[in-house]
């Protein structure tokens, strides 16, 4: 391929897929769109952005104009596909807008690359165009204490975000039925590490903890996440984009689950460490507070098919990808004072009160 448009470029996961692609593939242009919401940073990028292999163009997947144009002009081969709105609270606040980015804005770059590649059921696959979508495990729902999400687990999606990001899968797969649209798509857990807005769990307790603010745990704290450092998932990316089958569904998860409460007693311990406290000592941070609604018992992937068939696993245990994390936000006062100046006072108001 010559030329990959990654969309979300500068978003957490797109930044970090980005990065990778760029230094890996010298010879191919990488193309970041992104519309840079408040989760879009171009800090994030940069030690790359003066690449000879590197384009960004700010713009909106939800503006279909726009987007056929940019295929036009651009003429990409590939497409990576992670813009969207990315946060179950917020989505929990404004549903439409999570319907217009993730469902909306993912038919507009559909359309515009079934046209360019001119994918139809009367041809064949176009197999040296590949449009690639990045999904979440949470589109299958929740589980019970026990079993594991595989890639034929029937959707099940709880809130406002994992209803629009399925809703976003079928469309793609559909694409590949109706017009023979060369595709893939991903299904993740959830993701850790540098450049992640600190509205997540575990950047946003990193800065509470180093600026000794509450840890608001929702509910009992009981629920249960299976965590992959985000490097990692890029690379699984990278394998599925250049070696996945296409029409195919990974599963990509990091074989580790936790619950919140020990996951976080867990970042308090190597917190402390680092910020020269006793160790627990921000444990009387600690606050319980309201539940989020509707709030997803249990996450838990079964990444085999992609282990077995692709080669994929992560390359780093989560006590070695959390120590990095934790020493990147506490190294990194510039981009955290950043991200959380403006907007994000009135969001964090909102959501936690005072
Ligand atoms: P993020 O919120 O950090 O970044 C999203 C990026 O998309 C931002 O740069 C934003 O500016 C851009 N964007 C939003 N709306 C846009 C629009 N209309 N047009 C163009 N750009 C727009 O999200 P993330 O955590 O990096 O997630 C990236 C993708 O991976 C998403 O599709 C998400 O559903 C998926 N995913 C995330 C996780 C996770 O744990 N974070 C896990 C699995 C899958
Ligand atoms: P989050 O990082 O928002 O990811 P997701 O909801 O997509 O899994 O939340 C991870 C877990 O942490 C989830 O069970 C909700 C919980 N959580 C809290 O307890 N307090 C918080 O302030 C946040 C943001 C999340």
């Amino acid at each position: 391929m010559k030329k990959i448009l990654i969309t979300g470029g500068a978003g957490f996961i797109g930044s970090h897929v980005v990065r990778l692609f760029v230094n890996k593939y010298p010879d191919v242009k990488i193309v970041n769109l992104d519309k840079l919401t408040y989760a879009g940073n171009l800090e994030n990028l940069r030690d790359i952005e003066n690449a000879p292999n590197y384009t960004f163009i700010k713009g909106d997947i939800t503006d279909a104009e726009f987007i056929n144009n940019l295929f036009k002009e651009e003429k990409p081969d590939g497409v990576i596909h992670l813009a969207a709105e990315s946060h179950v609270d917020r989505s929990i606040t404004n549903p439409l807008e999570f319907v217009t980015t993730n469902v909306i804005g993912t038919v507009n770059l559909l359309n515009a690359a079934k046209h360019a590649w001119g994918c139809n059921k009367d041809k064949e696959l176009p197999a040296d165009k590949r449009f690639y979508h990045v999904s979440t495990d949470e589109v299958y729902g929740s589980l019970g204490d026990e079993g594991f999400f595989l890639e034929t687990t029937p959707y099940d999606p709880q809130s406002p975000y994992s209803a629009s990001k399925a809703s976003s899968d079928h469309f793609v797969r559909a694409y590949h039925n109706t017009y023979n649209m060369s595709v893939v798509i991903t299904n993740c857990s959830n993701n850790y590490g540098a450049n992640q807005f600190p509205e997540k769990l575990i950047p946003l307790f990193i800065h509470n903890i180093k600026t000794n603010k509450p840890l608001p745990v929702y509910g009992d704290g009981k629920y249960t996440r299976d965590w992959l450092w985000v490097v990692d998932h890029a690379r699984a990316i990278d394998v599925v984009f250049h070696t996945g089958k296409l029409g195919e569904t990974y599963n990509i998860g990091g074989f580790n689950e936790w619950q919140n409460i020990n996951l976080i007693k867990l970042l308090i311990k190597i917190a402390d460490k680092k910020l020269g406290r006793a160790e627990g000592e921000s444990e009387k941070l600690i606050t319980y507070v309201k539940d989020r609604p509707g709030h997803d018992k249990r996450y838990a992937i079964d990444a085999s098919k992609i282990k077995n068939e692709l080669g994929w696993t992560p390359s780093v245990t989560f006590e070695e990808g959390l120590d990095k994390t934790i020493e990147w936000y506490l190294s990194n006062d510039e981009w955290l004072n950043s991200v959380t100046s403006g907007d994000y006072q009135s969001y964090y108001a909102k959501q936690y009160g005072k």
